[in-house]
């Protein structure tokens, strides 16, 4: 089995193409990474010399490269991790998220098409859904919930699903999709709340929560998504969306608590500044179809996860200190200076 795996240099792509290589042995996994500031090339130093896995140095959107692509490798299935997919950087530049997105999707889409293909996998979000009230614990997000998008991002990447869906009912393409809810775990970038949170606190630096801090999020282990992911491509009904998550609702404001606590840091550090546009109040997903249909569920508790997170960033700082020398101090300049 030949498996194009897009964005595999970034955080949940690498993962992914870890799982991957250890849990079919006799798969080749091509990675295609523009390798934009999120993607690293060293996240995948652990697997370069395998010889069952290829990096190639493509932007999505470069139809002839992709096609060129399709013609060397003959691939089996295509699951496109490949986004931008910061929100405060969508409210920012939104069009660099419409071309990536939206357009990067279609022109995979189209190489399955033309070359043919067993499986078109989208990683999507639980974004597409919008939000839920903050008051209204009992509401979930199923697969039947209408597309209700609040950010650039979301929006962008509600397109491109709708697109998907499209190329399915169209030409047949054979096509799954999921929408999972917050990953954390290694090699996410630091300019994320969790990884965030975690660096600034170790360099005694203030911990900047948007608002209250009472905005929730579904965080799920990354590896538990990359499983499901597998799951999906192997055994899920072709034009079929799986939701994606671990009944695991945290408050912003108590991530950033426990991860002080961990580190042995005080909260005095907290620093509540101005809220994000648009700011998505509470996402959490009903995982019963993934559940029933593919056997999956979550295998790491938070507690057991934000642990080795933890750890994970104590044990790799050459990891994150490359990445917060370089550019990344201009964006947090940008974002965080005066807010
Ligand atoms: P990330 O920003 O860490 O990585 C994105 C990767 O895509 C980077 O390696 C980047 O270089 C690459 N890329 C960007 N533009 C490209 C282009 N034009 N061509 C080729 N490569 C390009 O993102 P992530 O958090 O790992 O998210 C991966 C996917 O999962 C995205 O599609 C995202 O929407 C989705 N998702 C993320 C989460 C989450 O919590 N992080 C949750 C649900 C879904
Ligand atoms: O739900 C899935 C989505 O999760 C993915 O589709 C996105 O790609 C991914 O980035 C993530 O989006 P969020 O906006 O939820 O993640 P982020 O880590 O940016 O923020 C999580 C919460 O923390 C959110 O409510 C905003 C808040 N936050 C974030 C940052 C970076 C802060 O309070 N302070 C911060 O500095």
């Amino acid at each position: 089995m030949n498996i194009i795996v897009t964005g595999g240099a970034g955080f949940i792509g690498s993962n992914f193409v870890f799982h991957m290589l250890k849990a079919h042995p006799d798969y080749r996994i091509i990675c295609v990474d523009k390798l934009t500031y999120a993607g690293n090339l060293s996240t995948l130093k652990s697997v370069m010399d395998n010889p069952n896995f290829r990096f190639c140095k493509i932007d999505i959107c470069d139809r002839e490269a992709i096609y060129k692509l399709f013609e060397e490798e003959h691939p089996d299935m295509v699951v496109n991790f490949a986004a931008e997919s910061h929100v405060d950087r969508s409210i920012e530049n939104p069009q660099l998220f419409l071309e990536t997105n939206i357009m990067g999707t279609s022109v995979l889409m189209d190489a399955c098409r033309k070359y043919g293909i067993k499986r078109y996998h989208q990683v999507s979000t639980d974004e597409v859904y919008g939000d839920l009230p903050l008051d209204r614990p009992d509401l979930f997000f199923t697969e039947e919930t209408p597309i209700h998008t609040s950010s650039p991002y979301s929006s962008s990447k509600a397109s491109a699903d709708l697109l998907v869906l499209a190329y399915h009912r169209t030409y047949g393409l054979p096509v799954t999709i999921s929408r999972c809810s917050n990953n954390y775990g290694p090699y996410h970038f630091p300019e994320k709340l969790i990884p965030l949170m975690i660096i600034n606190a170790l360099n005694d630096k203030p911990l900047p929560v948007y608002g209250e801090g009472l905005n929730v999020r579904d965080w799920l282990y990354v590896e538990d998504h990359c499983r499901a992911i597998d799951l999906i491509i192997h055994k899920g009904r072709v034009g079929e969306v799986y939701n994606v998550g671990g009944h695991n609702e945290m408050r912003n404001i108590d991530i950033v608590k426990i991860i002080c606590e961990q580190l042995g840091k005080p909260e005095s550090l907290i620093t509540h500044v101005a809220d994000r546009k648009g700011h998505d109040r509470r996402y959490a997903i009903d995982p019963t179809k993934i559940h029933d249909e593919l056997g999956w569920e979550p295998e790491t508790m938070f507690a057991d996860g934000i642990k080795k997170t933890i750890q994970w960033y104590l044990d790799n700082k050459d990891w994150w200190e490359d990445i917060v020398s370089g550019e990344y101090q201009n964006y947090y300049k940008k974002m965080y200076e005066n807010r």
